[in-house]
């Protein structure tokens, strides 16, 4: 197994996080290869003494807490520097070393201050605009960075080691970013030595970890070892197969793994889709199972489903099976994890979508263009729930029947075996032996 990807088949918040920290002890390398700060991956685990801890990784990959695991930060991230340096000495003040173990891409391109003021005000100017078309990106400058990224005029990690070059660049840059906040925004202008000054400092606490990670993957593989690539945010949010324009700026979905961390198709063996056992999305965009009403409510509390990156409600609803058959094409799944499976004890019946109405006429279809997918109405099939709390359970066989009918419908209209049914935030709350049940 040389390769390994992890994806969000959702929009996003899947549970990403919990499960790459529970694969992370078969690999030897974790490696994200493609957002930014805009990711926010939660890893829950037990002290010693009982208690809970949790942390949220927003750039490091969650494979950090396995001590015999490198990470490995891509060419296809924008990282922000100064989360990153954050991130690391918040990760260190917990007693893990990061030294030698957190490797950071030559390649990545660097979040700028004007690309999150660009971005606080376009975002400021789309929501005040008469058709509101507020995007509700997460504020932390990605689109922007990813801009200038494919119009060639983007920082990278690189251009750090060099402080003549990166100030000249810069100052050609702001002349251009300047214009724009000044002149189209009404915002303040950013000085060029003050960013110098700032980043130069960055440069001298990130050097430790910069390499050529893709020429490192590619030794590690021919060295016989295990990569575990770890999408951020969700399928649903490609730049390409999601509802654009409310979408990320990068390839959350299968193809970002080989151009965002420079690894070739040929070496990816497994594709792991990870789904809600319900669906959820942050910010603004069609959602077809929307439930604005109190079992969205329900959801949300239970699930206390709030933004781990920016706090955000999480707009709540049931879970979508012609979004899930159509980023199972996008990837190719070869299996899924199903999570929070556990949040649905108690509902009396569960609803599941498995086709749309579309003007009049019932297609299997997702149309991912907004447009359309605004207007698609969903068609459900309703299953019995189940009452009993299931966070305990560790086999398959002591789920109550009807969960392993609800797993058993998702894997046959799918037609995609359920590898992992995730039962609760902490790592041991797992079941693994699934299969054949939900096959059957
Ligand atoms: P990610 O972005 O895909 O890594 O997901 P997030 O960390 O943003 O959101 C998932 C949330 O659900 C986190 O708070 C996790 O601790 C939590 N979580 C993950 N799996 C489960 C599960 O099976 N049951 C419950 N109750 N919580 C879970
Ligand atoms: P993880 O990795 C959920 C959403 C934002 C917004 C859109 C664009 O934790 O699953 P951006 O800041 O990327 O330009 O915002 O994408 N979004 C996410 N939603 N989980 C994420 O990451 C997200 N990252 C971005 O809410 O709708
Ligand atoms: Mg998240």
């Amino acid at each position: 197994m040389p390769v390994s990807i992890v994806i969000g088949s959702q929009w996003g918040d899947e549970g990403k996080g919990k499960i790459v920290d529970l694969l992370s002890p078969e690999v030897d390398v974790v490696a994200r290869y493609q957002g930014g700060a805009n990711a926010g991956h939660t890893i829950v685990w037990e002290n010693e003494d009982g208690s809970t801890e949790e942390f949220v990784l927003h750039l490091v990959p969650s494979g950090i807490f396995h001590e015999g695991v490198t990470c490995v930060i891509g060419n296809g991230v924008v990282l922000d520097p100064k989360a990153v340096m954050e991130e690391i000495e918040k990760i260190e003040s917990l007693g893990i070393d990061v030294d030698g173990r957190l490797k950071i891409s030559h390649n990545a391109h660097l979040i700028m201050p004007y690309h999150k003021a660009i971005e606080a005000a376009q975002e400021e100017e789309r929501a005040s605009a008469s058709d509101d078309d507020e995007i509700g990106t997460t504020g932390r400058g990605i689109g922007p960075a990813y801009t200038d990224k494919f119009a060639r005029t983007g920082i990278r990690v690189v251009d750090l080691l060099d402080e003549d070059a990166l100030r000249r660049k810069l100052r050609r840059s702001l002349e251009e970013k300047n214009a724009i906040l000044r002149d189209i925004y009404d915002a303040e202008a950013l000085d060029v030595d003050r960013i110098v000054e700032e980043y130069v400092e960055f440069d001298q606490k990130i050097d430790p970890y910069v390499t050529d990670t893709s020429k490192y993957l590619s030794e590690t593989l021919n060295d016989g070892g295990r990569v575990l690539a770890e999408g951020a945010q969700g399928s649903l949010l490609d730049v390409d197969f999601g509802s654009y324009p409310y979408v990320t700026s990068s390839h959350p979905t299968a193809g970002g793994c080989c151009t965002g961390l420079g690894v070739s198709p040929t070496a990816i063996d497994r594709v792991l889709g990870i789904a809600k056992a319900y669906c959820t999305r942050v910010g603004n965009g069609p959602f077809p199972t929307e439930l604005e009403n109190e079992a969205g409510e329900r959801l949300r509390r239970k699930g206390d489903e709030f933004g781990a990156t920016t706090g955000r409600p999480r707009r709540c609803g049931w879970l979508d099976l012609v979004a899930l058959r159509y980023t199972s094409m996008i990837n190719g799944f070869s299996e899924l994890a199903i999570t929070k499976l556990d949040i649905l004890s108690g509902m009396e019946s569960l609803k599941v979508c498995t086709q749309y109405r579309y003007d009049g006429k019932t297609t299997r279809r997702f149309p991912s263009e907004p447009q359309s997918l605004e207007r698609v109405e969903p068609i459900y099939e309703t299953l019995p729930g189940w009452d009993e709390d299931i966070s305990d359970v560790r086999r398959v066989e002591n789920l109550p029947l009807e969960a392993r009918d609800y797993l058993a419908f998702i894997a046959e209209v799918l037609d995609v075996e359920i590898g992992l049914v995730s039962n609760g935030p902490r790592r041991d709350q797992i079941i693994t032996d699934v299969q054949p049940m939900a096959a059957a």
